[in-house]
Order: C-alpha cells, then structure tokens, then sequence
C-alpha cells in the first residue's frame, strides 16, 4: 500500500472544497449548491461503480462526490432500486449523481422524475462514452452535437439539481471546436463538467491528456473536473498543476486502490485521515460489503471485476486474479484469496 507522502500543490492554493451551484432555470424552484470536500470524485464505471466499492471508500475516506454507472433513461423508470444493483444507495453515499445515457427518440423525463424520487444530489450526462452498446443506440459520444444540445436543455429545464456532463476530447485534436463544444453546454445549463482528457476512439494505454482539459478549464466559468490516468498521488499532483483543473475524477485507480482518494486528501489537501488498514483487511471487508449490498447471484460477478484491478497491486497478482476466476461461488473466491494473502504474507516475513 502507499505510503503517504506529502506534495504539495505547486501554484495557487487549490480550493479544499467544490461548490456547484445549480443554474436553475425555473423560477419555482431554489438553486441547490452542492459542497464536495474535498474535489475527489469516483467516477462512473459500469460493473464497478456500485454501492459496496462506494462504502468501502468512504470507510477509508478522502472521497467527496460519488457517480454511478451508467444509468439507461429507458430503464431506469422500471428499476426497482430495492433488488437492482444498479440503484442500491444507502444514505451515507453522498453527494451522488446519477449517470444516465440516452439515445434519439427516447423520452427523458420520466427518468428524471426517477431520480428525484431516488434523492439525486445531480444529475449527470454521459457525453462521452465510446462503448460499442451506447454506439448501436446513438447514445455517448455517438450523439449529435444537436441531440445533445436539445438534451441538455431539456434535461435542465426538468430538474433543479445541479447538471453535469462528462466528455472526452472530441473526435481529434481541436481546441476551437472543443471550446466551442463546452461553452455550448455551459451556455444550454450545465453546471459542472468532467473531462476525460483522451479523444474518442482513444484506449486507455494511451497517456491522457491533462494539458487539454486545462484549455477546457479557461474557456468556461462553470467548475471542471480532470479524468483519466491517476493512480497515484503524484498522478493527482501533477494532473491538477497540468490542468488547473478544480477537482479530479477518479475511476480505474480507485478500484486498484480504493485508498487512493485518502492518500490525496491526505497529501494534496491536508485532510486528516487515519492510516487505512491491511490490503487484506481491505480486500475481504469489499467481500463482506459485497454480502450486505447485494443478492447472492450479483456478488462474485462483481468480485471478478473488482479483482481484476486490485490484483494490480501485487507481483503476483495474477495467481489472485485467476484463482477468483475460476471460482464458482463466493465462499470459493473468499478461500482462495486469503490463500493468496497468506502467501503474501509469508513472503513479506521470510
Ligand atoms: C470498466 C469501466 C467502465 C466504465 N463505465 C463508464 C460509464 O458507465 N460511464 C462513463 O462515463 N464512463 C465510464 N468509464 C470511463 C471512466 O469513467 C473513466 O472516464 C475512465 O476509466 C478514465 O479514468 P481512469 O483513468 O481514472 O480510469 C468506464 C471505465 C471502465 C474502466
């Protein structure tokens, strides 16, 4: 596990705290202003972005605002959020924005009236997604610059929640277009931007690029969160200076160490954290957060996935990643992880 080391931001202070103010549009309502301390955020990820990785952040802390996966605008109104693994929140999860993604011809706002029900803190728009299921509906970074301009106005005109919309940096390298781009949904309502700073058909071997989401960051007023590529506290370091970004958004390092947004608070903004326990300890409380959120048939297909990445961790990982695998329940998988963590043991006192 990483030690915790101090970097401290380099030029101006950067802000503890990321308020996003709602830009409200109807008169009926009182704008919301969201305080996330500090600017951390877990991104959207599908298969991972769930209930039990989001409870295992906050007990090691340093998260300030949470994103779920994907959410389909057509599904969601018939979601039963008490058995979908998708919606199961528990209140201590928050701020929270929802994801959604939607494609030509499909009616947004019962999927707004959805979240309203679920207490959304905000809703957020998938802009920027390439993956081959939102491709075949035209939703993601598919969109016409026109669907997503009605979208979003749409979308801001029903609800009084902040409003956010997650991009890449477009189909190829053009800063006119791009700031074009982010103005337009600054200008339609939105109230905060993530940006991924990788191109469309850009895989994610390839660096982000940090310095773009800094040309994104001084052509609008609205608050901008950095994504892609941090997976350490240096990576944050050095992302925020790059960017001059107000906050990073964190997805693939986060899974790998959930301790990660700890570290950086600790580290980038001086937040006091207790030291995070055992990567074992870790790794089995996500097996038993996996048991109190989720039904029995939805747990080890989510272990999987979260091994995949948390075995990173390890020289040899891989003997952790295929022995979870291979397992065929979750009591299989728990045996043989704390076989690994054994061996790992060993190994460290020999
Ligand atoms: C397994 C997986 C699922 C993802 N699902 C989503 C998603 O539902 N919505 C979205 O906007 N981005 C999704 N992403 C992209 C991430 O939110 C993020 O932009 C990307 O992983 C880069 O950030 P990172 O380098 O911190 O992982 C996904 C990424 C991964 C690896």
């Amino acid at each position: 596990m990483c030690a915790s080391v101090a970097f401290p931001l380099s030029e101006e202070t950067k802000a503890v705290a990321l308020s996003i103010p709602s830009r409200v549009m109807r008169r009926d309502t009182t704008a919301t202003v969201l305080q996330c301390r500090p600017p951390l955020a877990l991104a959207p990820m599908v298969g991972l972005s769930h209930s039990a990785l989001r409870l295992l952040i906050l007990e090691l802390g340093g998260i300030g605002l949470f994103f779920s996966e994907m959410l389909s605008v057509t599904r969601l109104p018939i979601e039963n959020e008490t058995v979908s693994p998708f919606l199961c929140r528990t209140k201590a999860e928050s701020p929270f924005f929802y994801q959604i993604f939607v494609a030509p011809g499909q009616d947004i706002l019962p999927a707004v009236d959805r979240l309203h029900a679920l207490n959304a803190q905000g809703i957020d728009l998938n802009l920027g997604c390439p993956a081959p299921v939102l491709r075949k509906q035209g939703a993601g970074s598919y969109m016409s610059l026109d669907f997503i301009k009605k979208t979003v106005a749409c979308l801001r005109q029903a609800t009084s929640l902040p409003v956010s919309a997650k991009i890449r940096l477009g189909k190829m390298l053009d800063e006119k277009a791009l700031v074009a781009f982010c103005r337009m949904l600054e200008d339609e309502g939105v109230d905060l931007l993530t940006v991924h700073g990788r191109l469309q058909g850009e895989k994610f071997c390839r660096k982000a690029r940090w310095d773009w989401i800094g040309k994104v960051k001084r052509a609008v007023e609205i608050p901008v969160l950095a994504n892609g590529g941090i997976f350490t506290v240096e990576d944050a370091r050095k992302c925020l200076d790059q960017s001059g970004a107000d906050g990073l958004m964190i997805g693939r390092g986060a899974v790998c160490r959930p301790w990660l947004f700890a570290d950086i608070a600790r580290s980038l903004y001086g937040i006091d954290i207790v030291p995070e326990p055992s990567m074992r300890e870790i790794y089995l409380r996500f097996i038993g957060l996996l048991t109190e959120r989720f039904f029995p048939e939805r747990r080890l297909g989510r272990l999987k996935q979260f091994t995949y990445y948390y075995a990173q961790n390890f020289r040899f990982g891989h003997h952790l990643a295929s022995a979870v695998q291979n397992s065929n329940s979750l009591e299989e998988a728990s045996d043989r992880a704390a076989a690994f963590f054994d061996t790992v043991d060993r190994n460290l006192s020999s």
